[in-house]
């Protein structure tokens, strides 16, 4: 998707603004604080309703104001279509949302025809934290490429609440038990998906880690949430005694697990801060590349701080890949020197302002 215009009002210290994108490269440029990364947030909360920043979009509208607007047009390059979402919300949580002059009842149809990836300082954090960012990881690049996997995802989550509901209140077995199939199925199918994109996501790391100096050995590994030498649907009955004393379900894929590992040790506790930047920003990458090969929808990637905490080397290799993508790109930075000798469009900020446009 190519973002054609943006128009953002009322945004943290952004108060009306409006922006023309290249197709390509855009740099959002500006001293600390003038609203670089707003820019970038204004552009990811039109796509998931939240920004990279926080997920409590309340926080992203300016202080003393009602509500924060944004409006979009954007391009698909495949079908040369023009398509139009606007998405304005108030304080006390209302929200309107657009697509193509149709009220939307929820982000879903808007992030599906609007993929949005950002790279950010935080993205280690894919390899420091706990499991639960590499399953949203990895469920975003199924949300885009498996046309089925929403509707399975919507079922397990749907069982998984009522399933420990039941098991919070002490319900009796049948009751508990009425919800297995509905979790088993969705389940196993959410697992064959992850499994099979996994396996691709591997491959396709492993393309872009060849380039990257001081090249490190990264295994991509996954486990399924629960013991998978048997059906879950057997392992629920065999476990059912147990959920039921620990009041929750401990099979699922609410339990997976993407795993990386260099030479046979985690990535968290082998790799530099600096190195685990590179990972994730390749592993990103990656999944842009599957989204190509897959025929779906390509994604607008936006880069908040790009290359702070990298060396030169690494740094420039990351700006390399990117560049090679066939992506439209928002970076931010204080300058972004390098980025200039590429053709591009920079909007240099000044207090929640476009001052200039080069
Ligand atoms: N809800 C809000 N209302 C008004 N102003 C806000 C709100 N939230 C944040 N701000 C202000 O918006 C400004 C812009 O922040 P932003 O993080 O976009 O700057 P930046 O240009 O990315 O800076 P840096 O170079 O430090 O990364 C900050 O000064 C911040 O205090
Ligand atoms: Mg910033």
């Amino acid at each position: 998707m190519i973002l054609t215009g943006l128009d953002i009002a009322c945004f943290r210290n952004i108060e009306r603004l409006s922006l023309e994108p290249h197709p390509r490269l855009n740099l959002i440029t500006g001293d600390n604080g003038s609203g670089k990364s707003t820019v970038l947030e204004a552009i990811q909360c039109l796509s998931t309703g939240h920004s990279f920043r926080t997920r409590k979009a309340r926080e992203l509208i300016k202080n003393h104001e009602p509500c924060f607007t944004l409006n979009a047009r954007f391009t698909d390059p495949d079908t040369a279509r023009e398509h139009r979402t606007g998405h304005s919300r108030q304080r006390d949580g209302s929200v309107e949302l657009r697509l193509d002059f149709h009220e939307m009842g929820s982000m879903a149809g808007v992030t599906r025809m609007l993929p949005v990836k950002a790279l950010t300082p935080d993205s280690h954090k894919l390899i420091q934290e706990g499991p639960d960012e590499r399953r949203r990881f990895l469920d975003w690049g199924m949300f885009h490429m498996e046309p089925q996997f929403f509707d399975e995802w919507k079922q397990f989550r749907r069982s998984l609440s009522q399933r420990n509901q039941l098991l919070r209140d002490a319900a009796g077995i049948d009751e508990i038990r009425s919800w297995d199939v509905l979790f088993a199925e969705a389940s196993e199918s959410i697992d064959d998906m992850r499994r099979k994109y996994v396996a691709r996501l591997a491959l396709a790391l492993q393309r872009r880690l060849a380039d990257v100096e001081g090249r490190f050995h990264v295994k991509l590994g996954y486990r399924a949430g629960w013991n998978d030498e048997q059906p879950l649907s057997e392992l629920l009955v065999r476990h059912l005694d147990y959920h039921r004393r620990m009041k929750t379900t401990t099979d699922g894929p609410h339990r997976a697990e993407m795993t990386l590992q260099c030479d046979g040790v985690p990535c968290k506790q082998i790799l530099s801060r600096g190195q685990q930047k590179v990972l994730v920003y390749l592993l990103h990458l990656a999944q842009l590349d599957l989204l190509r090969e897959n025929g779906s929808r390509q994604g607008v990637v936006l880069c908040d701080d790009l290359t702070s905490e990298l060396d030169r080397a690494h740094g420039q290799e990351i700006i390399r890949q990117l560049l090679q993508l066939q992506s439209q790109v928002f970076v931010s930075g204080v300058d972004l020197v390098e980025l200039k000798l590429h053709d591009h469009k920079e909007f240099h900020m000044e207090h929640g302002q476009v001052k200039n446009v080069v």
